[in-house]
């Protein structure tokens, strides 16, 4: 059976583009496949390094997978901090990680940018650490958004590196998945581009909003002042939205309105009515668990603990092989 392993920043409350993006096809994959879904407590330092939040957060994203669907029964669910083999093989395969490669990865030129004041190796040595996290299980599928592809490109780079240098085909070339076939990425709010915690706030909907906050963010989305002509192209930011009501809506909704645009019929605020609307149907059953599954101490902390002890399993035993390999030796 093929391994699957993925996870999630603890920076914070889950927004629609983790869900679309990732979570969704967790909750498909688990019945499918050998999976490890964990939270990515060790990555969230690189930005978010508060030690009063650090355990809130965590607890947080478990809160959301559980309430998501992920079902500790069938997939192993845990914290990457409970896996310290995890850190261990990120050490080697930054042994073979070269400067120039990390200093050319998209997501590191953007932090660099965002944050010009902490350039930290944590940050530039992102993708090492997130290969870590796919070889440990030696997984070949990664359900990822659009965001990670460069990413997971990276990851295949450095096991195929180690393979080569140890002359050994050991880890196996993970890709980057997603159930429609196509990697997702779901746009934001703000007009711009994707969802996401970092770009401000209104832009992201979060699978624990309210319904009315749902509303008003909606509502407040950027716009335009509508089509003058048949035919006409839309705006990136009513491309956006269009784009959020193919993934949350019924395709006869989205084709009603995608032709009201076309005919210059359409008004923006029946429109995103709708949107928001739908938005609320898609969220209501995970935020009222998230409700109900926030109360369940032990619950969480039996989910946490049985995750570590698989998980390690399965670490415990690539790392064995690994430090065998590069000839480590016990006295
Ligand atoms: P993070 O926390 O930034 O994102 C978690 C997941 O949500 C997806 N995602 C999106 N997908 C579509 N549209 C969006 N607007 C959107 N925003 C976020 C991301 O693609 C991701 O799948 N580096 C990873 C965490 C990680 C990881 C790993 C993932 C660490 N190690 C190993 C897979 C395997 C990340 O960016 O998380």
């Amino acid at each position: 059976m093929e391994t699957v392993v993925s996870g999630i920043r603890s920076t914070g409350k889950l927004h629609l583009g983790n869900f679309y993006g990732a979570v969704k096809n967790f909750v498909q994959m688990q019945n499918e496949f050998n999976c490890y879904f964990f939270i990515a407590d060790y990555h969230s330092l690189t930005t978010h390094p508060t030690p009063q939040d650090l355990h809130g957060n965590v607890r947080q994203v478990l809160i959301e997978y559980l309430a998501a669907g992920i079902d500790p029964e069938k997939a192993t669910i845990y914290v990457q901090s409970d896996v310290p083999e995890i850190a261990e093989l990120y050490l080697y395969l930054n042994m073979n990680a070269y400067l120039g490669e990390l200093e050319r990865g998209a997501s590191f030129k953007d932090k660099v940018r965002a944050h010009p004041d902490n350039v930290n190796a944590g940050l530039l040595t992102y993708p090492v650490l997130m290969a870590a996290d796919i070889l440990i299980h030696k997984a070949t599928k990664v359900p990822v958004g659009k965001d990670q592809e460069q990413h997971l490109e990276m990851a295949r780079t450095f096991g195929n590196r180690f393979n080569r240098l140890y002359n050994k085909e050991y880890f196996p070339e993970p890709y980057a998945f997603n159930f429609t076939e196509k990697l997702v990425k779901v746009p934001g709010l703000d007009g711009k581009g994707k969802m996401g915690k970092s770009e401000g706030e209104g832009n992201a909907v979060y699978l624990s909003d309210e319904p009315e906050i749902i509303r008003k963010k909606v509502m407040r989305a950027v716009s335009d002042s509508g089509p003058t002509e048949e035919n006409q192209p839309k705006a990136e930011s009513i491309q956006n939205l269009f784009d959020l009501m193919k993934i949350v809506s019924s395709t006869d909704t989205y084709e009603h309105f995608d032709e009201l645009y076309n005919n210059c019929g359409i008004r923006y605020g029946d429109f995103k009515k709708q949107l928001a609307e739908d938005m609320i149907i898609a969220t209501a059953p995970i935020r009222e668990k998230i409700n109900e599954i926030a109360k369940d101490e032990t619950y969480l902390r039996q989910v946490a603990r049985f995750g570590a002890i698989k998980a390690r399993e399965s670490a415990s035993k690539t790392i064995r092989e690994v430090r065998e390999i590069i000839g480590f030796k016990s006295f």
